[in-house]
């Protein structure tokens, strides 16, 4: 893994394979970004038109590579785009954005300094995380020589002076940054190789290694205990479903928040079998369950003053001859019984399972972050996830936060209404499926079903962002993006800060 550090050394006599400047589209053609004037020196002030002249404009995302003058000890410049220049600071986003940028573009280079803007410790922050986040790959499956290996090592340099905060910025960074590849290797790892019982285990290991308590589930203490909804998902598969408890608790905590994760390694569809087509990417099916798992992660590396439990409820959604069938009533854990009119709405009968047994402890909030809803890609794009919320105070709150850590978010409602089809069931309590209108808010109002009277809930359907198909942007790749972990560990970060939710 990419190795990350901070120093106050300046650009010129740091000993580097290449040197990352910013640059940006002032009023009147490009301008250098804070960060790159020792970089300039070395050119002799000449560095914006050097890279004006080969080319760059500044453009967000552009890059522009330039041989180094004597008087710099890296051989090669990187200018990474910024968009319009800003006077008063640039978006923590835009830093983040950059420094990935440049370290994507940086793959196979030994060492990289990155001569960004980063006066304040969260600048630093920011730029830290986007270049431990851009640098990322995931390699299990690649030959030798089948693609360029991650940059080294990545200097963040700063002109912050007394660098203590600038270093305890940069270890923030790299516990979400670390934590949030980790979850994108879970999202990116072949579901023949991560299945319910593999991914327990991959929890009950990193348990372990960060001393969270972690309890699983397995299919005897499934059937033993009722968890009809995840029983009922896991049935058609040989690999049967577990429900995974990883719990962080610390001494001075004056709240508790549960995270519950959609956790389906693979959504075959079941019996109402997804059209070729539309299951190639379904191993992202278990993105949520991997949002909590590193956010709990990350909760308990950053030492948070607050209690946070991850829910994972882990199945296959597979057809087969013990699979169950449209038509079917399944009893959920605490006894609602439902008739699964389409076994591909599975999300939904794990999630109310594993609810329910969240709400068993009264936490004050209870999250759940799902791959849930075609509907919800088609409402908001592949980069946007929606927002439900029984209490408007919470929505409110979490989509706030998210747009501080630079994820894109939108609050979403649940209207009434559209409960109706759902609970017109002539045999059960509910339908798995209404109203087909409004089907992302259809699926957020099956799962508040679930939710324990006096107890918040907010449910995030990440069905979009969670898997990124198109070209690489920003610290973004192909393949599992982590989406919901900065949100999850923000929103922890404020409730230990209040001392309640
Ligand atoms: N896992 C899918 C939702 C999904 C779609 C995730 C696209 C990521 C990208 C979910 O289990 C599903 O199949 N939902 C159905 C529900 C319908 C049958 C009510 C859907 O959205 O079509
Ligand atoms: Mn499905
Ligand atoms: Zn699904």
């Amino acid at each position: 893994m990419t190795a990350l550090s901070v120093s106050t050394s300046s650009a010129a006599s740091l000993r580097a394979d290449a040197l990352v400047v910013g640059v940006a589209k002032g009023p009147k053609g490009i301008v250098l970004a804070p960060g790159a004037e020792a970089v300039n020196e070395a050119f002799e002030g000449k560095l914006a038109e050097v890279l004006g002249t080969l080319g760059a404009t500044g453009a967000e995302g552009e890059t522009v590579k330039v041989a180094s003058p004597a008087g710099l000890k890296a051989a090669l410049v990187l200018a990474v785009g910024l968009g319009e220049a800003a006077e008063d600071g640039y978006a923590l986003e835009t830093l983040r954005r950059a420094a990935g940028v440049a370290a994507r573009t940086l793959a196979g280079v030994k060492k990289a300094a990155l001569a960004l803007p980063a006066e304040s410790a969260e600048e630093v922050e920011a730029v830290a995380l986007g270049a431990l986040l851009g640098s990322y790959a995931f390699g299990a499956y690649k030959g030798n020589g089948n693609g360029k290996e991650p940059v080294g090592e990545l200097v963040v340099l700063t002109v912050r002076k007394g660098s203590k905060d600038a270093k305890a910025a940069v270890e923030r960074a790299t516990a979400i940054g670390e934590e949030m590849n980790r979850a994108r290797d879970l999202v990116n790892t072949a579901p023949n190789d991560l299945n319910p019982k593999s991914f327990a285990a991959i929890a009950q290991a990193a348990g372990k290694e960060h001393g969270l308590k972690v309890e699983v589930l397995d299919e005897k203490a499934l059937t033993k205990g009722g968890f009809g909804g995840l029983l009922g998902v896991g049935n058609g598969s040989a690999n049967p479903p577990r429900l995974v408890k990883v719990a962080y608790t610390h001494p001075k905590a004056k709240a508790s928040l549960a995270f519950v994760g959609k956790g389906i390694t693979y959504d075959s569809g079941g019996i109402s079998l997804k059209p070729a087509g539309h299951n190639e990417t379904m191993k992202c099916d278990m993105a949520g369950a991997a949002a909590v798992f590193a956010a709990v992660v990350a909760a308990k590396r950053l030492g948070l003053a607050v209690n946070v439990t991850a829910w994972l409820a882990l199945a296959e959604n597979m057809p087969s001859g013990s699979a169950t069938r449209p038509g079917d009533v399944l009893r959920m854990y605490g006894g609602k019984t439902v008739e699964v009119l389409n076994t591909d709405a599975e999300g939904r009968l794990v999630l109310a399972d594993a609810i329910v047994k969240a709400g068993e402890d009264n936490p004050d909030v209870i999250v759940d972050v799902a791959t849930l809803t075609g509907a919800m890609v088609l409402a908001l794009g592949t980069r946007t996830f929606g927002v439900m919320a029984n209490n408007d105070e919470l929505r409110e709150n979490l989509h706030t936060l998210a747009g501080e850590v630079g994820e894109q978010s939108w609050p979403m409602p649940l209207p009434a209404e559209l409960k109706k089809g759902m609970t017109d069931s002539t045999i059960a309590d509910l339908a798995n499926m209404g109203e087909r209108m409004g089907g992302g808010l259809v699926a957020g109002l099956f799962l508040q079903e679930f939710v324990a009277e006096g107890i918040d809930w907010a449910h995030l359907d990440i069905a979009g962002p969670a898997f990124h198909e198109s070209a690489p942007f920003g610290y973004t790749p192909k393949g599992g993006t982590a989406s919901a972990v900065r949100t999850l560990v923000r929103f922890a970060e404020q409730t230990a800060a209040n001392g309640k939710a």
